[in-house]
């Protein structure tokens, strides 16, 4: 998109423990030497290691995020954390509402929605996936999921800013398998128009990642679709090689 600066974006999921930090600090180094005008990169390891990536990365414009945060700001609610304590930790970003938080905890639209609220509040940018099944692609409703779930969990107060879209097909997610660069252009395009039709000028600024088996070797076509502005990376944005190649298709 024209203005559009990427972002490459790493999601460690549940994976990596201290001894995975020397990946992170070889991904700042990396980013650090190709300091690039051209794309933002962003690693979102789990939350145990977030303080000390964050710390690795004073030097680097490499940004860190974490993966979920709670919808209120602080209280009684065991094993979560907050959005505030992500800022606290020098976080930029957070991912909500990934198909995996979706399947595995049923996290809905609207708790989404109210997430990407309490991350805005701290100032942070939520990351906000959506994608279909494969029955629901299957059965041509891709669009209407993909529509369903922009209204659903986007909050009102979204801008260029402090919003990102990541479209995840969740078929494509740890597969192998990617839409072919026609798909992801025609789920792009509808994004994009309905963004700036809700959004105006934000909605036609706002990124819109691809994710999904995403790796060096397919990168580059993935890429240069039109409306694809960066990369939503599972499994090869564990090992800072995979990363760092991605990241210099810009
Ligand atoms: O959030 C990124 C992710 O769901 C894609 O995972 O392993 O297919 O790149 P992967």
């Amino acid at each position: 998109t024209p203005d559009v600066r990427p972002l490459v974006a790493g999601n460690w999921k549940m994976n990596g423990t201290r001894q995975s930090l020397g990946e992170i600090k070889a991904m700042a180094d990396g980013v650090h030497g190709m300091l690039s005008e051209r794309v933002d990169a962003l690693i979102c390891p789990p939350s145990t290691l977030l303080y000390v990536a964050t710390a690795l990365c004073t030097d680097s414009p490499l940004m860190v995020g974490a993966q979920d945060c709670h919808q209120a700001s602080h209280g009684a609610h065991t094993g979560d954390i907050s959005a505030e304590m992500i800022a606290d930790c020098f976080g930029t970003h957070v991912i909500l509402g990934h198909s995996e938080r979706r399947t595995d905890h049923g996290e809905t639209d609207q708790l989404v929605k109210a997430k990407a609220q309490a991350a805005h509040e701290a100032g942070l940018t939520a990351i906000i996936c959506i994608g279909e099944t494969s029955d629901e692609r299957d059965a041509y409703q891709t669009l209407d999921v993909l529509m369903r779930q922009m209204i659903g969990s986007i909050p009102l107060d979204a801008t260029a800013d402090n919003t990102v879209i990541a479209y995840e097909p969740l078929w494509a997610i740890g597969s192998g398998l990617t839409p072919t660069p026609t798909d992801v252009g025609v789920a792009h395009a509808f994004m994009r128009a309905e963004l700036g039709q809700r959004f105006g000028e934000e909605g036609r600024h706002m990124r819109l990642l691809y994710g999904g088996s995403v790796k060096p070797t397919n990168a580059r076509d993935l890429m240069s679709v039109e409306n694809v502005d960066g990369a939503l990376i599972g499994g090869a944005s564990l090992k800072a090689a995979d990363f760092l190649a991605i990241y210099s298709v810009y």
